[in-house]
């Protein structure tokens, strides 16, 4: 068993320089034009031609149930929100230096879940320029430029979100000013997470102020998706959020994973841990897939920053970004897709727990709504099991399943499915599983 700290990504992606199966056509034109950048989900890709509800089509006519990707969180291509971007494109679609009736609807709509203090609303087009601006504006408004982030966390691509996000890092170490803590899980901290997590922040804070740096923010994604999943206890983040605002800091909630009611309790992952952050950043299921994401943030600090420099932001905050957003939030009103979200969630999160009675290769099994995460473990020794991970995962797509894998090892899978998924779906999920373990087995 191989427990090196390769991203998942990394060891399930199709190689082009081994040459095995470049007899695609489309794959070669692929290589071609994207060349290093290109990374493809599994050794022999899919071309996917059409999606909709769960369920995405490739080529060939054959279907796979989605269970990776949070993107289109409403369901795939779903009509309401594709007719609100019809719509608003054929209407109107400029920048965001005028007045617009749909983007002042809409950010009133997304207000209206969040925490009163969180009156400002920056539009970006994505999480990582949502989390860019969320970190130049802590650096202003504390005079300081220290981060906390967790071990594997992922907050984005740009050059200063990506000194926070050790899981891109696939050589070096984060820079002095950000510190890292381990994934608020029980391996780490034992039975008292919510203390152990708080004395791990303690610790950062004395690293950043000793080396100088002082603490702006503590960054964190509100389930700890590339970390491998960690929902609880709920409540967990409050004593290190507490701690971090004694020391002058801010608490960047970080939403582009578990937002818009992934995790069945409540609409966003923080509030699950009854905590007020300085600023909530979003993306992914915002639009549905159209690119559409924001930061929200108190207005003093937004003040502050925007004395200081201008924002801007071209494709951010257009009227079809807000009719898109808009719509998703219909959708999720209409479809009662958080209560989905949690009653699916907890029939998949029994079912999985009533398997791993009998397979021990099934560690813990954590999670919220249809966010879970679960381990993967040599039975004998209950080491994360990698290796095991990626069978289980090309397992799933023979069985006409797409998941994917996470935390430091990339033992985790992270079953992520659009919130519209029903019974008979979870059922055939379960089975697959089921199947892929069985014949793993023997
Ligand atoms: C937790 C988290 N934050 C931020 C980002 C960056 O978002 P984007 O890819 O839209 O820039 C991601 C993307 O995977 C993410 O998972």
């Amino acid at each position: 068993m191989s427990n090196n700290k390769r991203g998942i990504l990394d060891m399930n992606a199709f190689d082009a320089s081994s040459q095995e199966s470049i007899a695609s056509p489309l794959l070669k034109r692929r290589t071609d034009n994207i060349g290093a950048a290109s990374v493809l989900f599994y050794k022999k890709p899919i071309e996917m031609v059409s999606a909709r509800g769960c369920w995405m089509t490739d080529v060939a006519g054959e279907r796979y149930l989605d269970f990776y990707n949070n993107v289109p969180s409403v369901g795939h291509c779903h009509p309401h929100v594709t007719a609100a971007i019809t719509q608003q494109l054929e209407t109107l679609n400029t920048n965001s230096r005028y007045l617009s009736e749909i983007t002042e609807s809409y950010l009133e709509k997304l207000k209206s879940t969040l925490p009163p203090e969180l009156k400002n609303v920056v539009m970006t087009c994505s999480g990582s320029e949502a989390n860019d601006l969320a970190m130049r504006i802590a650096k202003t408004n504390t005079g300081s430029q220290g981060f906390i982030v967790t071990a594997t966390a992922y907050h984005g691509n740009t050059e200063y979100v990506t000194q926070v996000s050790p899981s891109a890092l696939k050589h070096g170490v984060c820079p002095d000013y950000v510190v890292t803590i381990p994934e608020p899980g029980s391996a780490a901290y034992g039975d008292d997470i919510e203390a152990g997590f708080n004395q791990a922040v303690s610790g950062a804070i004395a690293l950043l102020t000793d080396r100088g740096y002082g603490v702006a923010a503590l960054l964190c994604d509100s389930i700890f998706s590339s970390d491998g999943v960690f929902s609880d206890p709920a409540g967990f983040l409050k004593s290190a959020v507490d701690t971090v605002h004694r020391a002058g800091g801010l608490y960047i909630a970080d939403e582009v994973q578990p937002g818009f009611g992934r995790t069945g309790d409540c609409f966003w992952g923080f509030q699950r841990h009854g905590v007020v952050p300085d600023m909530v950043t979003m993306g992914k299921p915002m639009g549905n897939g159209f690119p559409v994401a924001a930061l929200v943030v108190k207005p003093d600090l937004l003040q502050n920053f925007c004395d200081d420099v201008g924002y801007f932001n071209t494709f951010g905050g257009t009227p079809v970004a807000a009719a898109a957003a808009m719509a998703v939030m219909e959708v999720i009103e209409q479809e009662g897709l958080q209560q989905n979200a949690k009653t699916i969630g907890l029939y998949l999160r029994q079912q999985l727990t009533l398997l791993s009675k009998t397979d021990k290769r099934i560690g813990e099994i954590r999670g919220a709504g249809l966010f879970i995460g679960l381990d993967l473990c040599d039975p004998g020794t209950g080491e994360p099991a990698a290796q095991l991970a990626i069978q289980v995962i090309n397992g799933l797509r023979d069985e006409k399943v797409l998941i994917g894998a996470a935390g430091p090892y990339g033992h985790t899978l992270k079953i992520r499915p659009p919130l519209c998924l029903n019974q008979k779906e979870a059922d055939f999920f379960i089975d697959a599983i089921k199947k892929v373990l069985e014949r793993l087995a023997n």
